[in-house]
This record gives C-alpha cells, sequence and structure tokens, in this order.
C-alpha cells in the first residue's frame, strides 16, 4: 500500500520567525500522527532554521525549487547539494507558477529532475493543465506531455524515488477545486502511463499527489479516491490548525 503524502508548499511566504511558529504548530498539532508522510516546504531563507526544529519530529523538510547546476556563476540560483546541506529531503519542481512565471519548460523539469536525484532529494513533480486546455480537450494530452519530457532519461528504479503532483491550474489558488471524479480520472491515466513508461510495479509504487484549492473540507472525499496518495497544499498548508486538519482527515480516510 502506498504511503499517504501531504505537502504544504508556502510559496512566497513567512519570515523566519513566523516559519518557525507555524512548524511549531504542527509538531504541536501532529505528533501522533504515523501513517502519513507530512513536508512542509517554506522559502529558501528558512529551510535551515526549520530543519533544526523538525529534527525530533515527524515532519520532514522541502524546497520548493532548485538549480540544475551543483556550482558556479549562476548568481540567485540553488543547487541540490546545497538544499541536502539546509536539511532538505523533498524538493518541488515544474509547479506551473514556475512555469507561468519563470518560464520553466519541460526541458528544465528534466534538468532539475535529473539534478535532485542525484543530489539525493525526492522530487516532487508538478504537472497539470490550464483551463483553456482542459476546455478544450486537452487535458491528458497536456499531462502526458509533462510526465514523458520531464521524465526523459530517467530510469525505472529513479522514477520509482519520485512523488508526481496533478495541479490542474484553474484549480490552484482559485478555491475552485477538481471534483474527487475529475482528479482520479487523470490520476489513474497517470499510472497508467508509468506503467507505459516503466513496469506496472513502479505505476503501482508512485504516488501521486493531488493539488488545487485543497482544504479541510474537501480533503476527506479526495483522499478517499483509490489513486490519489495524498496532496500538494498552498493556501491551506499556512496555518498550522487548517493543515493539521488536512493531515488528520488523511490518516483517517487512508486508514480505512
Ligand atoms: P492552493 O492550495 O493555494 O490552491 O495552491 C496549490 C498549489 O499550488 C500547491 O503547490
Amino acid at each position: 500500500m502506498r504511503r499517504p503524502i501531504i505537502a504544504g508548499n508556502w510559496k512566497l511566504n513567512k519570515t523566519i520567525p513566523e516559519a518557525i511558529e507555524l512548524v511549531n504548530g504542527l509538531k504541536r498539532n501532529l505528533y501522533k500522527i504515523e501513517n502519513v508522510d507530512t513536508i512542509v516546504c517554506p522559502p529558501f531563507t528558512a529551510l535551515s532554521s526549520i530543519a533544526e526544529i523538525i529534527l525530533s519530529s515527524n515532519i520532514k523538510l522541502g524546497a520548493q525549487d532548485l538549480f540544475w547546476e551543483e556550482k558556479g556563476a549562476f548568481t540567485g540560483e540553488v543547487s541540490g547539494p546545497m538544499l541536502k546541506d539546509a536539511g532538505c529531503s523533498f524538493v518541488i519542481i515544474g509547479h506551473s507558477e514556475r512555469r507561468q512565471y519563470f518560464a520553466e519548460t519541460n526541458e528544465t523539469v528534466n534538468k532539475k529532475l535529473k539534478a535532485a536525484l542525484k543530489a539525493g532529494l525526492t522530487p516532487i513533480v508538478c504537472v497539470g493543465e490550464k483551463l483553456a486546455e482542459r476546455e478544450s480537450g486537452k487535458t491528458f494530452d497536456v499531462v502526458k506531455d509533462h510526465v514523458v519530457s520531464g521524465f526523459k532519461e530517467i530510469g525505472d528504479a529513479d522514477a520509482r524515488k519520485c512523488i508526481i503532483a496533478y495541479e490542474p491550474v484553474w484549480a490552484i489558488g482559485t478555491g475552485k477545486t477538481a471534483t474527487p471524479e475529475q482528479a482520479q480520472e487523470v490520476h489513474e491515466f497517470i499510472r497508467n502511463l508509468f506503467s507505459k513508461l516503466y513496469s506496472s510495479q513502479t505505476a503501482s509504487l508512485i504516488r501521486i499527489q493531488y493539488g488545487g484549492s485543497v482544504t479541510p473540507e474537501n480533503i476527506a472525499a479526495l483522499m478517499a479516491k483509490p489513486d490519489l496518495d495524498g496532496a500538494l497544499v498552498g493556501g491551506a498548508s499556512l496555518k498550522p490548525d487548517s493543515f493539521s486538519e488536512l493531515i488528520k482527515k488523511t490518516s483517517e480516510v487512508k486508514a480505512k
């Protein structure tokens, strides 16, 4: 059985003191949860402070992006080894906001994916269609392209280490969640795609998160679907109570 995984993508939010307060709240609320992997992805500036706080907890640390080179003259960038050094074990790659505002492409996603794996980080690879693409019936084509191009030259053993986050762009920050049925349909498609690209065993092992306006109110119905293995959460991950509630509900649904 796949272990559920809920990650909080804090995006461009939280000073160091605010980040510490949030994580201390999560630690208090979540110390009893044993069947869900909980990840927080603060901004780069707060990573090492949070790494120290979560040492004695069941919370793990992720970054929101990385650069593919390890070091050199690349002003403003942060590499995989640097993230490891700061205490990260996960890294988000190819988020739609990176694709939209920072010109990320499937090619840069592929380079970053290779760099993350080389550094020993677990990549959370984001895929998902825009509203116009969904409305014109291109959802599966876009998702397939994101997966196939993103995973170019990635071997079976490495593919198994990755997490996929299906985040329909029209559902991000809009309050308009995909229905559990819409999400399940795409998750199943992604799992079948991994079966074709790799093997049925890899497909059955790989964890696929849903992201896009996930809240404590809608998480249970989403997590009840068989191919939804967790969530990548933006807004609702910024408060200890709402993020903890999401994780507790996931723990209950997935324990059944
Ligand atoms: P929201 O949960 O705020 O819609 O953001 C989703 C997201 O982009 C997570 O990466």
